[in-house]
């Protein structure tokens, strides 16, 4: 037998004004998309803004529905709108935002499970790591090099391509 032990690396920042400027906007972008957000079931508001290798910067955010499970986060509806937009173009950063209606978010927020699959599919893809910057609406933001960081372990397999 042979226990593993897995290290994860996240930066804890106090607060945006300690990031350079180009993810400090990226952040803000990531929160005006949240005060676009439709969620009018859980009234938690998630906006998520996706910085590309040629420059381009899409946003994106929670969009619920009746039936609860048809709705789509934040991070999902950018970066299949970014693909959809700029196929084959590399994401570079993906900055998640968030705020709730009714209490203080004092921490950041981490994308749920299957956005985390999501952004791994996408580092397959492009063959490149996603910096991932998470902020709520107040308190520190924290930043991490790679999915791989918040999930461990992460299923791929490249055989499963037919091409
Ligand atoms: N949500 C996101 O958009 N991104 C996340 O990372 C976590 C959760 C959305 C889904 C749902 O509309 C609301 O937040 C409450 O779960």
């Amino acid at each position: 037998m042979n226990t593993k032990e897995i290290k994860v690396h996240i930066t804890e920042f106090n607060g945006a004004s300690e990031l350079p400027g180009e993810e400090q906007t990226l952040l803000q972008q990531a929160a005006e998309s949240a005060a676009k957000s439709y969620a009018p079931y859980s009234e938690f508001h998630v906006g998520a803004a996706v910085l590309l290798e040629n420059g381009e910067i899409i946003c994106g955010s929670n969009q619920e529905n009746a039936a609860y499970p048809a709705g789509l986060c934040a991070e999902r509806v950018a970066l299949f709108y970014a693909n959809s937009k700029y196929p084959g173009v590399k994401v570079k950063t993906l900055a998640i935002a968030a705020f709730a209606d009714h209490f203080i978010l004092d921490k950041p927020i981490s994308p749920c499970g299957t956005c985390r699959q999501v952004i791994a599919e996408t580092e397959n893809r492009q063959q490149s790591k996603i910096k991932i910057l998470m902020q709520g609406e107040s308190g520190p933001v924290n930043m991490t090099e790679g999915i791989e960081n918040l999930l461990p372990l992460t299923f791929y397999e490249e055989k499963l391509k037919k091409k």
